[in-house]
């Protein structure tokens, strides 16, 4: 601690010092005005130097572009090198360039952390392709495409929070420990303590009872929308699909509503369709400039698509329509199309492309293919249940839903034949204490950033890829 002598000659070195203004270099590029004593901090992105003058390029992760810095050559050190850590001390004032609105001219250069180029796995001014950053996850987030990728995922993520806010839902935090399956939902990882599983005791479970990382928080929205009405999560979800896809993950975030007092799809899929088109759009016009450079250099044909897509409405068809249309198909498939068999990838391809690419729905489906909580149509011969699924071209579904089963006779005979009824007790019982017609769907959030930026594989719109899928990369 300082003394009280101490203190004030501190306080009274602070005041001497020229008191320079921090600034992020998204501030500084969009200034308005030139300011005296600014300070920037953030990582070289290039390095130029020439006998009269040394250029630098800044960045911070603000924004897609950088700052330039000009420079006396004299403040040119040997450490100054493309990837080092600096901060950078002067006056902010326009640009002569015609491309930049704002420069900084540079009184001090400090080097905070210098960077081995050599070693540095990224390069000055390459556009290094997705599957070589891929390889330094720790790295890769300094690297254009990724820090583009990293800021529209933050924006996406505040859209989808600003949406359902904004439409009167709450917001659940649903366990990601449960040791409810949602039926159906996906292959699980199990939770043991390490003790529990060097010994692989039966009943030495750390919580008594077989515990696992959800695969979807649908049952216990299900519980919030009997006192909310309306809710909606947005989290971690886990499927141990043993999948190498280019459209799975191992660990992913799903975005799931559920609302009660539902009583026609529709509504379920005007929230889908609603979701979809407000959290794109706030996307486009809050980072333009990243979104771009997926459009220029990854999907050149993505941004009119998806221009258009936001115009129109979605299409709808149903299951059995979409059998006949793969039915008819003039390409044949490894999986033959036929009633009562669920859609591999190739037939959500295959309607897609036959609607026109662009996003479909598909309502009705089997009552035998669907899990226990989907809500019978009590359709005759062709036998459904009132579930959707959302296709969207070049990643195939992109949302589930359904009507839940709100009638206890007809959820109870099912359960029992399913041999489950013990299991979900609590569930049942939501239908017996004022149980009302509900329904919901889940987004898969990385397939949402893949479908708008036309990024191919799954694996290039997370933060890190390293347990992703089944094998560590
Ligand atoms: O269709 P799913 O399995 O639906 C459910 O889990 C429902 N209980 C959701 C609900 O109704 N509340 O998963 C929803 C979405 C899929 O459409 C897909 O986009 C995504 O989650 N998804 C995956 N995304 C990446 N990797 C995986 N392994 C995924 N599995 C599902
Ligand atoms: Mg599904």
């Amino acid at each position: 601690m300082l003394g009280a002598r101490g203190g004030w000659r501190a306080l009274r070195r602070c005041a001497s010092l020229p008191r320079a203004v921090r600034l992020r270099v998204r501030e500084a590029l969009g200034a308005r005005e030139a300011a005296e004593a600014v300070r920037v901090q953030g990582w070289v992105r290039s390095v130029r130097s020439q006998k009269e003058v040394l250029f630098l390029h800044i960045n911070d992760g603000s924004s897609l572009e950088s700052l330039q810095v000009v420079a006396d050559p004299s403040l040119e050190k040997r450490d100054l090198t493309f990837g080092s850590a600096v901060e950078v001390q002067g006056k902010l004032v326009k640009s002569p360039h015609r491309m930049q609105n704002m420069e900084l001219q540079a009184e001090t250069i400090h080097v905070v952390g210098p960077c081995d180029i050599w070693s540095f796995p990224l390069k000055m001014k390459e556009r290094h392709p997705l599957e070589y950053v891929r390889q330094f996850p720790h790295l890769r987030c300094r690297n254009n495409t990724l820090g583009a990728l990293l800021r529209i995922r933050s924006e996406a993520t505040a859209g989808i929070h600003s949406f359902f806010q904004d439409n009167g839902y709450v917001h659940i935090h649903t366990p990601i420990i449960t040791s409810n399956d949602c039926e159906g939902a996906g292959e699980l990882f199990q939770i043991e303590t390490s003790r529990e599983a060097k010994e692989s005791a039966e009943n030495t479970h750390f919580f008594n009872v077989p515990a696992f990382l959800t695969v979807s928080g649908q049952l216990h929205l299900e519980v919030m929308a009997g006192a909310f009405t309306h809710v909606f999560t947005f989290g971690p979800t886990f499927r141990a699909e043993n999948s190498q896809s280019r459209r799975h993950l191992a660990e992913f975030y799903m975005v799931e509503a559920e609302l009660s007092f539902t009583e026609n799809l529709q509504d379920i899929m005007q929230v889908m369709e609603d979701l979809f088109k407000t959290v794109t759009s706030t996307v486009l016009s809050k980072c333009p400039r990243d979104v771009e450079l997926f459009h220029k250099y990854i999907a050149p044909a993505q941004k009119g698509r998806l221009e258009q897509i936001l115009k129109n409405k979605f299409m709808i068809i149903s299951y059995s329509e979409a059998v006949e249309i793969l039915k008819q198909a003039p390409q044949t498939f490894t999986f033959k199309p036929e009633w009562g068999c669920d859609l591999q990838t190739e037939h959500e391809k295959y309607l897609v492309k036959h609607c026109g690419e662009v996003p479909v729905f598909v309502v009705n489906y089997p009552y035998d293919l669907k899990p226990f909580y989907m809500r019978d149509n009590e359709d005759g011969p062709e036998h459904t249940v009132a579930a959707v699924d959302l296709l969207v071209p070049g990643v195939g579904e992109l949302c589930g839903g359904s009507l839940r089963e709100e009638r206890l006779p007809f959820l109870e005979s099912r359960l029992q034949r399913l041999g489950l009824t013990d299991a979900y007790q609590w569930y049942l019982d939501l239908r017996k204490f004022g149980s009302v017609p509900h329904g919901g769907f889940g987004m898969g959030f990385e397939r949402y950033l893949q479908y708008i930026l036309g990024v191919d594989n799954i694996k290039d719109v997370i933060p890190f890829p390293r347990f992703s899928h089944s094998c560590v990369l």
